[in-house]
């Protein structure tokens, strides 16, 4: 079953396998989406805020919550980010990108 990821700051939307990150989500959508490291939870420039849906998401690993606090700094924890390699999608979700550094 797919679901629906919405880029509300591009107008822009894709679908996302049960289960598939979203960051392989947007990229197979045709988004253009920054993933310096490649995937492996080693840089933070894959980052997403999460406006609606973030019950929908995998819930954070330590891998994901480390790498985010090394970058960003421990109150980043706080808020609604993701790594969106990271980020597994099992519903629908609406994101945008954080203006963070
Ligand atoms: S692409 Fe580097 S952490 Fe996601």
């Amino acid at each position: 079953m797919a679901h629906k990821i919405e880029v509300i700051d591009r107008d822009d939307e894709v679908e996302a396998e049960d289960g598939q990150d979203i960051l392989n989500a947007l990229l197979e959508g045709g988004v253009e989406w920054m993933h310096a490291c490649g995937g492996f939870c080693n840089c933070t420039t894959c980052r997403v805020k999460v406006e609606e849906g973030m019950d929908n998401l995998s819930p954070r690993e330590q891998d994901e919550e480390n790498t985010l606090k090394r970058f960003q700094g421990e109150e980043v924890l706080e808020g609604p980010f993701r790594l969106s390699c990271q980020a597994k999608v099992y519903g629908d979700v609406k994101i945008s990108e954080p203006e963070w550094f």
